[in-house]
Protein backbone atom coordinates (compact mmCIF):
# COMPACT_ATOMS: atom_id res chain seq x y z
CA UNK A 1 0.00 0.00 0.00
CA UNK A 2 2.92 2.13 1.18
CA UNK A 3 4.59 1.29 -1.82
CA UNK A 4 2.01 2.30 -4.41
CA UNK A 5 1.68 5.81 -2.61
CA UNK A 6 5.76 5.89 -3.17
CA UNK A 7 4.95 5.23 -7.11
CA UNK A 8 1.97 7.50 -7.16
CA UNK A 9 3.58 10.63 -5.58
CA UNK A 10 6.75 9.44 -7.92
CA UNK A 11 4.91 9.09 -11.34
CA UNK A 12 2.60 12.96 -10.40
CA UNK A 13 6.18 14.51 -9.61
CA UNK A 14 7.22 13.05 -13.09
CA UNK A 15 4.09 13.96 -14.66
CA UNK A 16 4.12 17.54 -13.29
CA UNK A 17 7.63 18.49 -14.20
CA UNK A 18 6.86 16.76 -17.98
CA UNK A 19 4.12 19.25 -18.44
CA UNK A 20 6.40 22.43 -16.48
CA UNK A 21 9.13 21.99 -19.04
CA UNK A 22 6.64 21.53 -22.30
CA UNK A 23 4.75 24.90 -20.92
CA UNK A 24 8.09 26.65 -20.18
CA UNK A 25 9.46 25.62 -23.68
CA UNK A 26 5.68 27.18 -25.30
CA UNK A 27 6.01 29.85 -23.47
CA UNK A 28 9.61 30.57 -23.79
CA UNK A 29 8.62 30.49 -27.67
CA UNK A 30 6.24 33.01 -27.83
CA UNK A 31 8.09 34.99 -25.88
CA UNK A 32 11.54 34.53 -28.37
CA UNK A 33 8.63 35.46 -31.17
CA UNK A 34 7.93 38.71 -30.14
CA UNK A 35 11.18 39.98 -28.90
CA UNK A 36 12.23 41.24 -32.59
CA UNK A 37 12.54 45.36 -32.71
CA UNK A 38 10.57 46.90 -35.18
CA UNK A 39 11.40 50.38 -36.22
CA UNK A 40 8.79 52.65 -36.98
CA UNK A 41 8.77 54.70 -40.11
CA UNK A 42 6.42 57.67 -40.14
CA UNK A 43 5.53 57.93 -43.87
CA UNK A 44 3.98 61.37 -45.01
CA UNK A 45 2.31 61.77 -48.46
CA UNK A 46 1.21 64.91 -49.97
CA UNK A 47 -1.38 63.47 -51.79
CA UNK A 48 -3.59 60.46 -52.00
CA UNK A 49 -3.54 59.28 -55.91
CA UNK A 50 -2.91 56.19 -57.80
CA UNK A 51 0.50 56.71 -58.53
CA UNK A 52 0.36 57.14 -54.64
CA UNK A 53 -1.47 54.16 -53.56
CA UNK A 54 1.04 52.15 -55.38
CA UNK A 55 4.00 53.32 -53.55
CA UNK A 56 1.66 52.56 -49.94
CA UNK A 57 1.28 49.18 -51.36
CA UNK A 58 5.34 48.87 -51.65
CA UNK A 59 5.64 50.00 -48.07
CA UNK A 60 3.37 47.99 -46.70
CA UNK A 61 4.88 45.02 -48.71
CA UNK A 62 8.21 46.05 -47.39
CA UNK A 63 6.99 45.83 -43.67
CA UNK A 64 5.15 42.52 -44.54
CA UNK A 65 8.45 40.96 -45.60
CA UNK A 66 10.74 42.66 -42.92
CA UNK A 67 10.17 41.81 -39.29
CA UNK A 68 12.06 44.57 -38.04
CA UNK A 69 10.06 47.61 -39.96
CA UNK A 70 6.61 48.81 -39.22
CA UNK A 71 5.39 51.70 -41.64
CA UNK A 72 2.84 54.53 -40.57
CA UNK A 73 1.55 56.29 -43.42
CA UNK A 74 -0.69 59.51 -43.56
CA UNK A 75 -2.04 60.86 -46.63
CA UNK A 76 -2.78 65.12 -46.90
CA UNK A 77 -5.01 65.68 -49.67
CA UNK A 78 -2.61 68.32 -51.68
CA UNK A 79 -2.94 70.60 -48.51
CA UNK A 80 0.10 72.20 -46.65
CA UNK A 81 -1.57 72.38 -43.02
CA UNK A 82 -3.08 68.82 -43.09
CA UNK A 83 0.63 67.51 -43.95
CA UNK A 84 2.07 69.58 -41.32
CA UNK A 85 -0.68 68.57 -38.66
CA UNK A 86 0.29 64.86 -39.99
CA UNK A 87 4.00 65.06 -39.75
CA UNK A 88 3.27 66.79 -36.36
CA UNK A 89 1.32 64.31 -35.04
CA UNK A 90 3.87 60.72 -36.46
CA UNK A 91 6.54 62.84 -34.28
CA UNK A 92 4.10 62.62 -31.14
CA UNK A 93 3.36 58.99 -31.94
CA UNK A 94 7.42 58.19 -31.42
CA UNK A 95 8.52 57.47 -35.02
CA UNK A 96 12.13 56.80 -35.53
CA UNK A 97 12.37 58.21 -38.79
CA UNK A 98 10.16 60.17 -41.04
CA UNK A 99 9.83 59.79 -44.78
CA UNK A 100 8.12 62.72 -46.16
CA UNK A 101 6.76 63.65 -49.65
CA UNK A 102 6.44 67.66 -48.94
CA UNK A 103 3.43 69.15 -50.57
CA UNK A 104 5.23 72.34 -51.99
CA UNK A 105 8.60 73.71 -51.30
CA UNK A 106 7.56 75.96 -48.15
CA UNK A 107 4.21 74.99 -46.92
CA UNK A 108 5.39 72.12 -44.34
CA UNK A 109 8.78 73.11 -44.06
CA UNK A 110 8.61 73.99 -40.42
CA UNK A 111 6.73 71.06 -39.34
CA UNK A 112 9.46 68.79 -41.36
CA UNK A 113 12.26 70.99 -39.70
CA UNK A 114 10.79 70.33 -36.16
CA UNK A 115 11.01 66.67 -36.24
CA UNK A 116 14.75 67.10 -37.87
CA UNK A 117 15.64 68.98 -35.22
CA UNK A 118 13.99 66.57 -32.37
CA UNK A 119 16.92 64.01 -33.87
CA UNK A 120 14.17 62.26 -35.92
CA UNK A 121 16.25 61.11 -39.63
CA UNK A 122 14.24 62.97 -42.60
CA UNK A 123 13.83 61.57 -45.70
CA UNK A 124 12.13 63.40 -48.81
CA UNK A 125 11.24 61.09 -51.43
CA UNK A 126 10.20 62.64 -54.57
CA UNK A 127 9.74 66.63 -53.15
CA UNK A 128 12.34 68.34 -51.38
CA UNK A 129 12.06 71.43 -49.57
CA UNK A 130 13.99 74.92 -50.29
CA UNK A 131 15.38 73.81 -45.85
CA UNK A 132 18.69 71.48 -46.02
CA UNK A 133 17.57 69.96 -42.74
CA UNK A 134 16.87 66.56 -44.10
CA UNK A 135 19.16 63.33 -43.84
CA UNK A 136 18.38 62.29 -47.42
CA UNK A 137 17.07 62.83 -50.82
CA UNK A 138 15.57 59.87 -52.82
CA UNK A 139 13.45 59.77 -56.21
CA UNK A 140 13.97 61.31 -60.12
CA UNK A 141 16.01 63.86 -61.19
CA UNK A 142 12.86 66.09 -62.56
CA UNK A 143 15.19 68.64 -64.41
CA UNK A 144 16.48 65.62 -66.54
CA UNK A 145 12.49 64.29 -66.95
CA UNK A 146 12.13 67.74 -68.21
CA UNK A 147 15.25 67.56 -70.27
CA UNK A 148 14.58 64.40 -72.05
CA UNK A 149 11.09 64.92 -72.81
CA UNK A 150 11.81 68.38 -74.09
CA UNK A 151 14.23 66.88 -76.71
CA UNK A 152 11.92 64.02 -77.04
CA UNK A 153 9.37 66.56 -78.35
CA UNK A 154 11.47 68.23 -80.71
CA UNK A 155 12.92 65.28 -81.93
CA UNK A 156 9.40 63.88 -82.94
CA UNK A 157 8.77 67.57 -84.28
CA UNK A 158 12.63 67.25 -86.34
CA UNK A 159 12.96 70.72 -84.58
CA UNK A 160 10.31 72.38 -85.50
CA UNK A 161 6.55 72.92 -84.16
CA UNK A 162 4.32 74.41 -81.33
CA UNK A 163 4.27 72.93 -78.05
CA UNK A 164 1.86 73.93 -74.86
CA UNK A 165 2.89 72.70 -71.34
CA UNK A 166 0.48 71.58 -68.38
CA UNK A 167 2.40 71.94 -64.96
CA UNK A 168 2.27 70.53 -61.71
CA UNK A 169 1.58 72.08 -58.48
CA UNK A 170 3.27 75.95 -58.55
CA UNK A 171 6.30 75.84 -55.77
CA UNK A 172 6.60 72.06 -55.55
CA UNK A 173 9.77 70.75 -56.44
CA UNK A 174 8.43 68.50 -59.31
CA UNK A 175 7.07 70.99 -61.32
CA UNK A 176 9.94 73.09 -61.17
CA UNK A 177 12.52 70.60 -62.42
CA UNK A 178 10.20 69.29 -64.85
CA UNK A 179 9.61 73.23 -66.32
CA UNK A 180 12.96 74.06 -66.25
CA UNK A 181 14.42 70.64 -67.74
CA UNK A 182 11.77 71.46 -70.23
CA UNK A 183 12.45 74.96 -70.70
CA UNK A 184 16.54 74.46 -71.13
CA UNK A 185 16.09 71.01 -73.46
CA UNK A 186 13.96 73.52 -75.88
CA UNK A 187 16.52 76.52 -76.18
CA UNK A 188 18.61 73.87 -77.99
CA UNK A 189 15.75 73.49 -80.41
CA UNK A 190 15.00 77.36 -81.24
CA UNK A 191 11.91 76.61 -83.80
CA UNK A 192 9.96 74.24 -80.92
CA UNK A 193 8.04 77.05 -79.43
CA UNK A 194 6.26 76.98 -76.03
CA UNK A 195 3.12 78.66 -77.03
CA UNK A 196 1.64 78.12 -73.85
CA UNK A 197 2.17 77.34 -70.11
CA UNK A 198 -0.76 76.73 -67.65
CA UNK A 199 -0.49 75.39 -63.90
CA UNK A 200 -2.42 72.83 -62.51
CA UNK A 201 -2.47 70.82 -59.26
CA UNK A 202 -1.41 67.11 -60.91
CA UNK A 203 -4.85 66.49 -60.82
CA UNK A 204 -7.52 65.32 -63.76
CA UNK A 205 -9.83 68.26 -62.87
CA UNK A 206 -7.11 70.86 -62.34
CA UNK A 207 -5.55 69.67 -65.58
CA UNK A 208 -9.16 70.10 -67.30
CA UNK A 209 -9.04 73.14 -66.31
CA UNK A 210 -5.69 74.48 -67.34
CA UNK A 211 -6.23 72.94 -70.83
CA UNK A 212 -9.50 75.13 -71.44
CA UNK A 213 -7.87 78.34 -70.60
CA UNK A 214 -4.67 77.13 -73.18
CA UNK A 215 -7.94 76.37 -75.80
CA UNK A 216 -9.20 79.93 -75.15
CA UNK A 217 -5.76 81.07 -76.20
CA UNK A 218 -4.96 78.93 -79.12
CA UNK A 219 -5.60 75.49 -80.60
CA UNK A 220 -2.76 75.84 -83.06
CA UNK A 221 -0.37 73.38 -81.56
CA UNK A 222 1.47 69.83 -82.07
CA UNK A 223 2.26 68.58 -78.56
CA UNK A 224 1.19 68.91 -74.94
CA UNK A 225 3.75 68.56 -72.45
CA UNK A 226 1.71 67.85 -69.19
CA UNK A 227 3.96 67.03 -65.67
CA UNK A 228 2.40 64.18 -65.05
CA UNK A 229 0.47 61.35 -67.02
CA UNK A 230 -3.10 61.93 -64.86
CA UNK A 231 -3.13 65.93 -66.58
CA UNK A 232 -2.34 64.72 -69.67
CA UNK A 233 -5.43 62.68 -69.97
CA UNK A 234 -7.53 65.00 -68.55
CA UNK A 235 -5.38 67.18 -72.01
CA UNK A 236 -6.28 64.52 -74.22
CA UNK A 237 -9.86 64.62 -72.72
CA UNK A 238 -10.70 67.74 -73.37
CA UNK A 239 -9.07 68.27 -76.39
CA UNK A 240 -11.71 65.51 -77.68
CA UNK A 241 -14.97 67.41 -76.16
CA UNK A 242 -13.85 70.25 -78.59
CA UNK A 243 -13.68 68.15 -81.39
CA UNK A 244 -10.23 68.57 -81.66
CA UNK A 245 -8.99 64.70 -81.39
CA UNK A 246 -5.66 63.85 -83.98
CA UNK A 247 -4.60 67.79 -83.46
CA UNK A 248 -1.85 66.88 -81.28
CA UNK A 249 0.09 64.67 -79.19
CA UNK A 250 0.24 63.94 -75.72
CA UNK A 251 2.93 63.24 -73.57
CA UNK A 252 3.01 62.90 -69.53
CA UNK A 253 5.14 61.70 -67.00
CA UNK A 254 4.91 58.82 -64.32
CA UNK A 255 4.64 55.86 -66.89
CA UNK A 256 2.81 54.09 -63.98
CA UNK A 257 2.00 50.49 -64.90
CA UNK A 258 -1.41 48.20 -64.30
CA UNK A 259 -4.94 48.88 -65.31
CA UNK A 260 -5.84 53.02 -66.61
CA UNK A 261 -1.40 53.92 -65.94
CA UNK A 262 0.66 55.87 -68.57
CA UNK A 263 2.00 52.94 -70.31
CA UNK A 264 -1.21 51.27 -70.61
CA UNK A 265 -2.41 54.89 -72.46
CA UNK A 266 0.83 54.41 -74.52
CA UNK A 267 0.07 51.34 -75.53
CA UNK A 268 -3.12 52.25 -76.89
CA UNK A 269 -2.10 55.51 -78.28
CA UNK A 270 -3.98 57.73 -76.42
CA UNK A 271 -0.31 59.02 -74.88
CA UNK A 272 2.58 59.14 -77.34
CA UNK A 273 5.45 58.79 -74.59
CA UNK A 274 5.52 59.04 -71.05
CA UNK A 275 8.30 58.78 -68.31
CA UNK A 276 9.22 56.56 -65.60
CA UNK A 277 8.82 57.85 -62.70
CA UNK A 278 9.20 55.05 -60.12
CA UNK A 279 7.38 54.97 -56.93
CA UNK A 280 10.33 53.32 -55.56
CA UNK A 281 8.96 52.43 -52.41
CA UNK A 282 11.04 49.30 -51.77
CA UNK A 283 14.38 51.66 -52.19
CA UNK A 284 12.72 54.95 -50.12
CA UNK A 285 12.58 51.48 -47.40
CA UNK A 286 16.22 50.00 -47.99
CA UNK A 287 17.51 53.61 -47.49
CA UNK A 288 15.49 54.18 -44.30
CA UNK A 289 17.00 50.64 -42.90
CA UNK A 290 20.39 52.08 -43.58
CA UNK A 291 20.22 55.34 -42.20
CA UNK A 292 18.30 53.57 -39.06
CA UNK A 293 20.69 50.93 -38.52
CA UNK A 294 23.92 53.10 -39.01
CA UNK A 295 24.83 52.06 -42.26
CA UNK A 296 26.68 54.21 -45.03
CA UNK A 297 23.77 56.23 -47.70
CA UNK A 298 24.49 58.45 -50.11
CA UNK A 299 22.81 61.81 -49.44
CA UNK A 300 21.43 61.94 -52.85
CA UNK A 301 19.95 59.19 -54.09
CA UNK A 302 18.46 58.92 -57.89
CA UNK A 303 16.08 56.38 -58.86
CA UNK A 304 16.46 55.18 -62.89
CA UNK A 305 14.35 56.68 -64.89
CA UNK A 306 13.29 55.56 -68.91
CA UNK A 307 11.02 57.18 -71.84
CA UNK A 308 7.82 55.29 -72.50
CA UNK A 309 7.30 55.26 -76.04
CA UNK A 310 5.02 52.83 -78.12
CA UNK A 311 8.20 50.71 -78.59
CA UNK A 312 8.47 49.61 -75.10
CA UNK A 313 5.03 50.04 -73.84
CA UNK A 314 4.12 46.15 -74.70
CA UNK A 315 6.99 44.76 -73.37
CA UNK A 316 7.07 46.72 -69.93
CA UNK A 317 3.00 45.81 -69.45
CA UNK A 318 3.75 42.29 -70.01
CA UNK A 319 6.60 42.60 -67.77
CA UNK A 320 4.41 44.30 -64.90
CA UNK A 321 1.50 41.91 -65.30
CA UNK A 322 3.86 39.03 -63.95
CA UNK A 323 5.11 41.25 -61.19
CA UNK A 324 1.19 42.48 -60.63
CA UNK A 325 0.29 38.50 -60.30
CA UNK A 326 3.40 37.80 -57.74
CA UNK A 327 2.40 41.18 -55.83
CA UNK A 328 -1.10 39.46 -55.65
CA UNK A 329 0.06 36.17 -54.51
CA UNK A 330 2.45 37.93 -51.45
CA UNK A 331 -0.24 39.82 -50.33
CA UNK A 332 -2.45 36.77 -50.32
CA UNK A 333 -0.10 35.52 -48.50
CA UNK A 334 0.54 38.04 -45.88
CA UNK A 335 -3.32 38.09 -45.37
CA UNK A 336 -3.22 34.29 -44.87
CA UNK A 337 -0.46 34.84 -42.40
CA UNK A 338 -1.99 38.00 -41.06
CA UNK A 339 -5.09 35.46 -40.48
CA UNK A 340 -2.76 32.88 -39.03
CA UNK A 341 -0.97 35.11 -36.55
CA UNK A 342 -4.23 36.39 -35.24
CA UNK A 343 -5.36 32.72 -34.38
CA UNK A 344 -1.77 32.20 -33.19
CA UNK A 345 -2.32 34.87 -30.28
CA UNK A 346 -5.57 33.26 -29.23
CA UNK A 347 -3.13 30.25 -28.66
CA UNK A 348 -0.67 32.13 -26.95
CA UNK A 349 -3.35 33.63 -24.84
CA UNK A 350 -4.43 30.10 -24.15
CA UNK A 351 -0.65 28.57 -23.57
CA UNK A 352 -0.24 31.55 -20.85
CA UNK A 353 -3.34 30.75 -19.41
CA UNK A 354 -2.42 27.23 -19.18
CA UNK A 355 0.90 28.16 -17.53
CA UNK A 356 -0.47 30.13 -15.07
CA UNK A 357 -2.97 27.56 -13.77
CA UNK A 358 -0.07 24.73 -13.99
CA UNK A 359 2.17 27.15 -11.73
CA UNK A 360 -1.18 27.22 -9.69
CA UNK A 361 -1.47 23.75 -10.03
CA UNK A 362 3.02 22.96 -9.12
CA UNK A 363 2.45 25.68 -5.72
CA UNK A 364 -0.38 23.42 -4.79
CA UNK A 365 1.25 19.94 -5.26
CA UNK A 366 4.32 21.22 -3.46
CA UNK A 367 2.41 22.77 -0.64
CA UNK A 368 0.66 19.58 -0.29
CA UNK A 369 3.67 17.38 -0.32
CA UNK A 370 5.32 20.18 2.25
CA UNK A 371 2.46 19.74 5.22
CA UNK A 372 2.16 16.25 4.37
CA UNK A 373 5.67 15.70 5.01
CA UNK A 374 5.49 18.16 8.54
CA UNK A 375 2.45 16.02 9.68
CA UNK A 376 4.30 13.06 9.03
CA UNK A 377 6.95 14.08 11.71
CA UNK A 378 4.76 15.36 13.82
CA UNK A 379 3.15 12.09 13.93
CA UNK A 380 6.63 10.64 14.46
CA UNK A 381 7.35 12.97 17.18
CA UNK A 382 4.52 11.98 19.22
CA UNK A 383 4.82 8.25 18.88
CA UNK A 384 8.28 8.50 20.64
CA UNK A 385 6.86 11.19 23.36
CA UNK A 386 3.92 8.68 23.88
CA UNK A 387 6.30 6.05 23.83
CA UNK A 388 8.52 7.79 26.61
CA UNK A 389 5.49 8.32 28.74
CA UNK A 390 4.35 5.12 28.39
CA UNK A 391 7.42 3.63 29.56
CA UNK A 392 7.27 6.64 32.29
CA UNK A 393 3.62 5.74 33.63
CA UNK A 394 5.30 1.85 33.99
CA UNK A 395 7.88 2.74 36.08
CA UNK A 396 5.72 5.04 38.31
CA UNK A 397 2.86 1.90 38.64
CA UNK A 398 5.94 -0.53 38.85
CA UNK A 399 7.56 1.89 42.62
CA UNK A 400 4.12 2.38 43.35
CA UNK A 401 3.41 -1.14 43.73
CA UNK A 402 6.92 -1.16 45.70
CA UNK A 403 6.15 1.68 47.89
CA UNK A 404 2.77 -0.15 48.55
CA UNK A 405 4.18 -3.84 48.83
CA UNK A 406 6.40 -1.79 51.71
CA UNK A 407 3.59 -0.24 53.58
CA UNK A 408 1.35 -3.34 54.01
CA UNK A 409 4.25 -6.00 54.87
CA UNK A 410 4.93 -3.40 57.42
CA UNK A 411 1.75 -2.98 58.42
CA UNK A 412 0.92 -6.73 58.89
CA UNK A 413 3.68 -6.41 61.11
CA UNK A 414 2.22 -3.54 62.77
CA UNK A 415 -0.79 -5.47 63.09
CA UNK A 416 0.71 -8.81 65.19
CA UNK A 417 2.41 -6.62 68.35
CA UNK A 418 -1.19 -4.57 68.14
CA UNK A 419 -3.46 -7.41 68.71
CA UNK A 420 -1.17 -8.28 71.44
CA UNK A 421 -1.80 -5.29 73.19
CA UNK A 422 -5.66 -5.34 72.95
CA UNK A 423 -5.71 -8.88 73.80
CA UNK A 424 -4.48 -8.64 77.54
CA UNK A 425 -6.18 -4.85 77.84
CA UNK A 426 -9.59 -7.05 76.96
CA UNK A 427 -8.24 -9.24 79.82
CA UNK A 428 -7.46 -6.75 82.65
CA UNK A 429 -10.92 -5.46 81.95
CA UNK A 430 -12.30 -8.71 83.43
CA UNK A 431 -10.28 -7.51 86.36
CA UNK A 432 -12.95 -6.58 89.11
CA UNK A 433 -10.34 -5.04 91.44
CA UNK A 434 -9.17 -2.26 88.67
CA UNK A 435 -9.78 1.27 89.81
CA UNK A 436 -11.84 3.62 88.19
CA UNK A 437 -9.40 5.64 86.94
CA UNK A 438 -7.53 2.39 85.67
CA UNK A 439 -10.61 1.10 83.78
CA UNK A 440 -11.02 4.95 82.37
CA UNK A 441 -7.25 4.53 81.23
CA UNK A 442 -7.82 1.21 79.93
CA UNK A 443 -10.74 2.33 78.18
CA UNK A 444 -8.37 4.65 76.55
CA UNK A 445 -5.21 2.20 76.00
CA UNK A 446 -8.30 -0.30 74.09
CA UNK A 447 -9.55 2.40 72.24
CA UNK A 448 -6.09 3.91 70.55
CA UNK A 449 -4.86 0.64 69.92
CA UNK A 450 -7.98 -0.34 68.02
CA UNK A 451 -7.93 2.61 66.41
CA UNK A 452 -4.00 2.01 65.56
CA UNK A 453 -5.49 -1.70 64.21
CA UNK A 454 -8.24 -0.03 62.01
CA UNK A 455 -5.47 2.69 60.38
CA UNK A 456 -3.33 -0.53 59.71
CA UNK A 457 -6.18 -2.31 58.57
CA UNK A 458 -7.17 0.89 56.29
CA UNK A 459 -3.58 0.72 54.70
CA UNK A 460 -3.90 -3.26 54.19
CA UNK A 461 -7.00 -2.23 52.34
CA UNK A 462 -6.07 0.39 50.09
CA UNK A 463 -3.64 -2.20 48.96
CA UNK A 464 -6.93 -4.18 48.22
CA UNK A 465 -8.76 -1.26 46.93
CA UNK A 466 -5.60 -0.46 44.39
CA UNK A 467 -6.29 -4.19 43.43
CA UNK A 468 -9.47 -3.64 42.90
CA UNK A 469 -10.68 -6.62 45.91
CA UNK A 470 -12.79 -4.10 47.90
CA UNK A 471 -15.86 -2.47 47.53
CA UNK A 472 -17.28 0.97 48.79
CA UNK A 473 -19.60 0.72 51.78
CA UNK A 474 -21.04 4.11 52.89
CA UNK A 475 -22.51 4.29 56.39
CA UNK A 476 -24.07 7.11 59.04
CA UNK A 477 -22.68 7.74 62.47
CA UNK A 478 -22.82 10.39 65.25
CA UNK A 479 -19.89 12.67 64.02
CA UNK A 480 -20.02 14.43 67.57
CA UNK A 481 -20.06 11.60 69.68
CA UNK A 482 -17.39 10.50 67.63
CA UNK A 483 -15.07 13.85 68.53
CA UNK A 484 -16.54 13.55 72.03
CA UNK A 485 -14.41 10.34 71.89
CA UNK A 486 -11.48 11.65 69.98
CA UNK A 487 -11.17 14.47 72.40
CA UNK A 488 -11.79 12.30 75.36
CA UNK A 489 -8.74 10.58 74.52
CA UNK A 490 -6.54 13.14 75.16
CA UNK A 491 -7.70 14.57 78.56
CA UNK A 492 -5.25 11.91 80.62
CA UNK A 493 -1.96 13.58 78.27
CA UNK A 494 -3.41 17.41 78.44
CA UNK A 495 -4.37 17.06 82.71
CA UNK A 496 -0.21 16.58 82.97
CA UNK A 497 0.56 19.25 81.04
CA UNK A 498 -2.03 21.79 83.33
CA UNK A 499 -3.66 22.50 79.97
CA UNK A 500 -8.19 22.76 79.68
CA UNK A 501 -9.01 20.91 76.72
CA UNK A 502 -13.14 21.38 75.74
CA UNK A 503 -15.54 20.76 73.34
CA UNK A 504 -18.37 21.86 72.89
CA UNK A 505 -20.91 19.49 70.96
CA UNK A 506 -24.50 20.54 72.79
CA UNK A 507 -25.72 22.18 69.38
CA UNK A 508 -25.53 18.99 67.78
CA UNK A 509 -27.81 16.14 69.11
CA UNK A 510 -27.09 12.55 68.20
CA UNK A 511 -29.94 12.59 66.28
CA UNK A 512 -28.05 14.59 63.59
CA UNK A 513 -25.50 12.02 62.93
CA UNK A 514 -27.46 9.25 63.64
CA UNK A 515 -26.47 5.71 61.41
CA UNK A 516 -24.71 2.87 61.18
CA UNK A 517 -21.25 3.10 62.27
CA UNK A 518 -18.99 0.05 61.31
C1 LIG B 1 1.51 61.90 -57.52
C2 LIG B 1 2.15 62.87 -58.38
C3 LIG B 1 2.68 62.24 -59.62
C4 LIG B 1 3.78 63.12 -59.94
C5 LIG B 1 4.34 63.37 -58.60
C6 LIG B 1 5.12 64.57 -58.46
O1 LIG B 1 1.02 62.46 -56.35
O2 LIG B 1 1.27 63.88 -58.69
O3 LIG B 1 1.70 62.09 -60.59
O4 LIG B 1 4.68 62.63 -60.83
O5 LIG B 1 3.27 63.41 -57.75
O6 LIG B 1 5.48 64.76 -57.15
Amino acid sequence: MIQNKTNFGRKLSTMVAAVMLASVAAMSLVCCSEKTHKYRIGISQCSDDSWRQKQNSEFRFMSYINDSVEVDIKSAKDNNVQQAAQIDSLVDEGIDLLVVCPNQLDGVTKAIERAYDKGIPVIFFDRTTNSNKYTAFIGCDNYRIGFDLGTYIANQLNGSGRVVEIRGLDNSSPAKGRHEGFVDALKNYPDVKIVASEGADWEQTGAEKAMEKILAKTTDFDYVYAHNDRMAYAAYLTMRRHNLSGKAKFVGVDGLLGKGGGVEMVNEGILDASYLNPTGGQEVVDLAMKILTGKDFNRSNSLSTTIITKNNAELTLMTDLNAEQQRNMLERLHNQVNKYQRYNSGQELFISLLGVLLVLLIAAVVMMRKSSMAKGKLAQQLTKRNEELNKLNTEVIALTQSRLRFFTNVSHELRTPLTLIVDPVEQLFKDEKLSKHGRNLLVIVRRNANALRRLVDDIMDFRKIQDGNVKLHLCNFSLAEKVRQWVSDFYPTVEKKNVNLEINTDKYTDSDFVGDEE
